[in-house]
């Protein structure tokens, strides 16, 4: 039987009509959401999300600011604009946009921005808040794929997950938000990486897969129990002559197989990618909430 095809982006379109609800209430108090999205240089996949942000803003009534600025900034000149969107009122969320061009240090980037509206949670402070299962901004990706699952009605506690791919802003917080003792957290986590031994005996043992490795058909059918539901966070541009681009999207797993033994699982593009969008406005919201409630804290 052919799995359920997760719909991410009617997933996501729920979730903007939940929060311009909430945008038009903070606007009628006083307090319009502000996101400022910094990009420096041209690369042509940094631009064109950035783009779609700023259409997402949009939709749902966030203020957005966009910040563009030369391949040869200055880290000087981009400290500077920071250490002003952090002191900026009408700025609840800041992101700058990675990769930067070489010579700027991203670490001492990220570090630069307020946690207060570290709407990436990128930041050191929103990961280790994370970690410690404490209030804080969690990254897109990470929390889209946990209120994908959510909306499905797929139960996270008690499961078996297995995620591959152990990065930053993927795998290592997506485990740490599935093992956390938290709403929905309390899953048994594995994460598989590049020296794990037979992949495929460990992601056979999972009631859920998730698929962050960057690398086409990391996931097969022969690896997957029936049953289980797939996640795939992959985006890789593949070669294509038929497609006016030159190439097509494809994610981690081997769609086509996969969908004959899974229970469900998400496509790419439709899939994650509309929810890592829609959870950074949430931040957003989120951030302008705690704007409204009093002091700037995390
Ligand atoms: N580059 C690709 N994805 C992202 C993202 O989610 N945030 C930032 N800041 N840069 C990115």
């Amino acid at each position: 039987m052919s799995a359920e095809i997760i719909d991410g982006k009617a997933i996501a379109a729920d979730l903007r009509h939940q929060l311009e609800k909430e945008v038009r209430v903070l606007s009628d108090g006083g307090i319009r959401p502000g996101l400022a999205v910094v990009l420096v240089g041209e690369d042509p996949a940094s631009m064109s999300y950035v783009t779609a942000k700023e259409r997402d803003c949009e939709k749902v009534g966030i203020y957005s600011r966009d910040i563009r600025l030369p391949v040869d900034t200055s880290r000087e000149t981009l400290l500077k604009l920071i250490s002003d969107l952090n002191s900026d009122e009408d700025i609840h969320g800041i992101l700058v946009q990675l990769p930067l061009p070489e010579g700027l240090d991203e670490e001492e980037v990220i570090r630069h921005i307020d946690p207060a509206k570290d709407v990436d949670g990128f930041h050191p402070e929103s990961i280790g808040r994370l970690v410690l299962n404490l209030d804080g901004f969690l990254p897109c990706t990470p929390h889209g794929v946990i209120k994908m699952l959510e909306a499905s009605n797929i139960a996270i506690e008690g499961a078996e997950v297995v995620i591959v791919g152990r990065s930053r802003i993927v795998g290592a917080p997506l485990a740490n938000l599935m093992f956390r003792k938290a709403p929905g957290g309390n899953a048994t986590v594995t994460v598989c990486h590049t020296r794990t031994k037979n992949l495929a005996d460990v992601v056979r043992r999972a009631d859920i897969v998730i698929a962050a490795a960057g690398r086409p058909n990391t996931v097969t059918a022969d690896m997957v129990k029936d049953g289980a539901v797939v996640i795939d966070v992959g985006v890789n541009r593949v070669d294509d002559s038929s497609r006016p681009r030159g190439y097509r999207l494809v994610g981690d797993v081997d769609f086509d197989q996969v969908k004959e033994v899974a229970r469900a699982i998400t496509p790419v593009p439709g899939g994650v990618g509309p929810l890592t969008r829609a959870m950074l406005l949430w931040n957003t919201v989120e951030s302008a909430k705690r704007f409204q409630e009093g002091p700037r804290t995390v």
